[in-house]
């Protein structure tokens, strides 16, 4: 539990701080959002999908179905698919959707997708769990999520939101935000309790040391992405 937090708590980027204090041009901000699409956010009820059908544990794959369903359809909660609900932000800002077709990946955005592959497909359903349902969904906040007296993930009122104040996202784009509020505290600790008590001792080292990987395989991506925005450290 540690060293997962250890990662989750360095799950931050130096050049975050420019997207949500409007530093960054809007006329480069679609790189943001495609990288991201094509990275994980499109295929991302499948990745949780492999970690499913790799599961040979019911409670642990019945946490894993429902998480699949609400992403996949947004059936629980969002009303639609999560997937393109992400696609209000881009269509709010008045970019061209068209682009989201066909996304060239930078190519740290390269490598961070093949291996979030790699680890989804081919090393177990604990290292593609504790991916995609801790490192993909979580927060640096997760800590706040397991311990009380920790600090909480922020949620700022919606008409906050960085999209809203520095580019003038109009508030109805936000159902993704909205969705992920009403189902976040429910996946955090479902994704929590399977990693650490469905997932044997044997398994642990591996995901700790997947969880590594992605996580200097996700800094190197967000560099890039940085960069083709025009910043630097
Ligand atoms: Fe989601």
């Amino acid at each position: 539990m540690e060293s997962l937090l250890d990662v989750m708590e360095n799950k931050r980027h130096w050049a975050w701080a420019a997207f949500t204090s409007g530093r960054v041009a809007l006329d480069v901000l679609h790189i943001h959002f495609e990288q991201e699409y094509a990275t994980y956010v499109r295929d991302f009820p499948r990745m949780v999908g492999w970690a499913y059908v790799q599961c040979p544990r019911p409670a642990a794959r019945r946490e894993l179905a429902e998480n699949l369903y609400e992403e996949e359809t947004g059936g629980l909660v969002a009303g639609r698919p999560h997937p393109e609900l992400f696609l209000e932000y881009p269509r709010g800002l008045g970019m061209d959707l068209s682009r989201f077709d066909d996304i060239e990946l930078l190519p740290g955005a390269a490598a961070f997708r093949e291996l979030l592959d790699e680890v989804t497909q081919r090393r177990g359903w604990e290292v593609a769990t504790a991916v995609t349902t801790i490192f993909l969904e979580g927060s640096p906040y997760e800590r706040g999520e397991l311990d009380e007296r920790a600090d909480k993930r922020p949620e700022p009122p919606l008409e906050q939101h960085p999209l809203v104040v520095h580019y003038g996202l109009p508030l109805e784009s936000l159902a993704l935000t909205k969705a992920h509020r009403q189902v976040e505290g429910e996946h955090r600790r479902a994704a929590w309790d399977i990693v650490l008590h469905e997932v044997s001792a044997a398994a642990r080292e591996p995901v700790v040391r997947a969880m590594r990987e992605v996580l200097a395989s996700w800094h190197a991506y967000r560099d890039d992405v940085a960069k083709a925005c025009g910043l630097s450290p």
